[in-house]
């Protein structure tokens, strides 16, 4: 049986406790997502800094989960530090953003081709509908917290976006997030 509890999220840290599990992504196990090869061997072999980390407070006999993600600053390029990008496997499944920390931009793209952004900052929650692939990316000088929450078997495909990639960029133009096209979009 489940039972009632606190759970205590830190928005400056993203800790989460108690949390039921957590990973780390490093830069490494980013390939493919940046633009600037070059660039991102050179951060690589430069020490392989963590992009970004997730955890979470998950449990399986219960329909929903939440948890943080907690996202590095950082560019590629004049790519910034981002997650790689998701549709949920379930079609019924959206999605709540709610940034504590820093700030950023959710680059969403539903399944026949529509773009939109979402402002992430303290105070702003962005609702991310079914069938919208997402993506966060860190736009500020500091860690980038959002407390998300969604159905615990909402699923995650990555492999769409990672072959195809998605039809948008947000690259730094003069120290402003800007929105261009993906020129390698498939
Ligand atoms: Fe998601």
């Amino acid at each position: 049986m489940l039972f009632p509890e606190g759970v205590a999220i830190d928005g400056l840290s993203g800790e989460v406790t108690p949390s039921t599990g957590r990973y780390t992504k490093k830069l490494s196990e980013l390939g493919g997502l940046f633009r600037d090869t070059a660039a991102f061997d050179k951060a690589v072999a430069a020490g392989d800094p963590v992009a970004y980390e997730v955890v979470d407070y998950r449990k399986e006999e219960c329909d929903i989960a939440f948890g943080t993600t907690i996202m590095m600053p950082g560019k590629i390029g004049d790519e910034y530090f981002m997650t790689r990008g998701h549709f949920h496997e379930r079609k019924d499944c959206g999605e709540g953003y709610y940034t504590q920390s820093g700030q950023g931009l959710l680059l969403l793209e539903s399944r026949d081709g529509e773009v939109r952004t979402v402002e992430m900052k303290p105070g702003v929650c962005a609702f991310i509908p079914p069938e919208w692939a997402h993506r966060s990316i860190n736009t500020g000088d500091e860690k980038l917290v959002f407390v998300w929450f969604c159905a615990t078997d909402a699923g995650h495909d990555y492999g769409t976006i990672r072959e195809r990639g998605m039809r948008k960029l947000v690259v730094d133009k003069g120290g402003k997030p800007t929105l261009v096209d993906n020129p390698d979009f498939a």
